[in-house]
């Protein structure tokens, strides 16, 4: 099998495997979601359904690529020895699927290489919000794609409007010295764009970039699983998705957009202090 064939190959895994277990967290969504843990923080919370789609994710995928290994958010690290691992995350926009709120998703990509943001190379990956029937994918060098009720359209980025003009995506951490370094970075930065948003789940946030829904996205402290399919979509939809100087997307920052106001927004950020230590 060609390497491109490989990728599209596990671009299909990625996404039969993400929209088995969206369809689990949609569908079997109790109407008291129970809280199995809190995490970083007391209001950073594990569902007992954040567990069970963990579960069947990494069961459906010992059977399918057995010899890879797998990076979970709430089972962590499973070696393997292909070279390959699926970095997962069950639930992203945790709080959201909490609170009954749409803007959560199912977030599975593979990579080549040590499974951490600096050292990757992100082969496919997929996005499933089961809420609204959506399933972005992409495989490297493939573009990206959205399956939306069953009709399959290219994702073609954000377009590439001026600072002043941009509506922004972000997100906040869970620990509060982050947030309120966050809570600086962002008032310096709304009173030069058009909006943000805070949508809850940077998964989709980097989908809704991909399909221009949103003109730009950045955040500080993202997980590999937070990151690793949505970056990799983004990219091949045609945005730059970058962290600041020069250097690639990590738990650091990550910044999208396209290439005009990519250049601006990280110029403002640096500027601003976005990665600067915040713990
Ligand atoms: C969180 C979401 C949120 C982002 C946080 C993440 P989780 O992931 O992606 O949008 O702002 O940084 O931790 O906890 O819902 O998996
Ligand atoms: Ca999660």
């Amino acid at each position: 099998m060609s390497a491109d064939d490989f990728a599209l190959t596990l671009q299909e895994v990625a996404v039969r495997v993400a929209t088995g277990a969206g369809r689990l967290i949609h569908d079997e969504r109790p109407a008291d979601v129970e809280v199995a843990a809190t995490k970083t923080s007391p209001v950073d919370v594990v569902t007992k359904m954040d567990l069970a789609s963990e579960e069947l994710i990494r069961a459906e995928l010992a059977r399918l690529r057995p010899e890879d290994g797998l990076l979970g958010e709430e089972g962590g690290l499973r070696s393997g020895t292909s070279g390959l691992t699926w970095v997962v995350d069950p639930i992203d926009g945790t709080v959201n699927y909490l609170y009954g709120v749409a803007g959560y998703a199912v977030s599975i990509a593979v990579v080549a290489g040590q499974p951490t943001p600096q050292a990757w190379q992100v082969l496919a990956g997929c996005v499933m919000d089961p809420k609204h029937d959506l399933v972005y994918s992409a495989a490297r060098g493939h573009g990206a794609q959205v399956t939306d009720g069953g009709v399959t359209r290219p994702l073609q980025g954000p377009a590439d409007v001026p600072l002043a003009r941009a509506l922004v995506g972000t997100g906040f951490g869970y620990l509060p010295g982050r947030r309120a370094a966050q809570a600086r970075v962002l008032s310096g930065l709304l009173p030069r764009i058009r909006d943000i948003r805070r949508l809850g789940s940077a998964a989709l946030d980097l989908c809704a970039l991909a399909d221009g829904l949103l003109d730009a996205y950045y955040e500080r402290g993202l997980q590999p699983w937070d990151q690793a399919a949505g970056v990799l979509i983004a990219q091949e939809a045609g945005a730059v998705v970058t962290g600041l100087h020069g250097l690639g997307a990590s738990e650091e920052l990550v910044v999208g957009a396209a290439p005009g106001l990519h250049r601006a927004l990280t110029e403002l950020l640096g500027r601003l202090g976005a990665s600067s230590d915040d713990r």
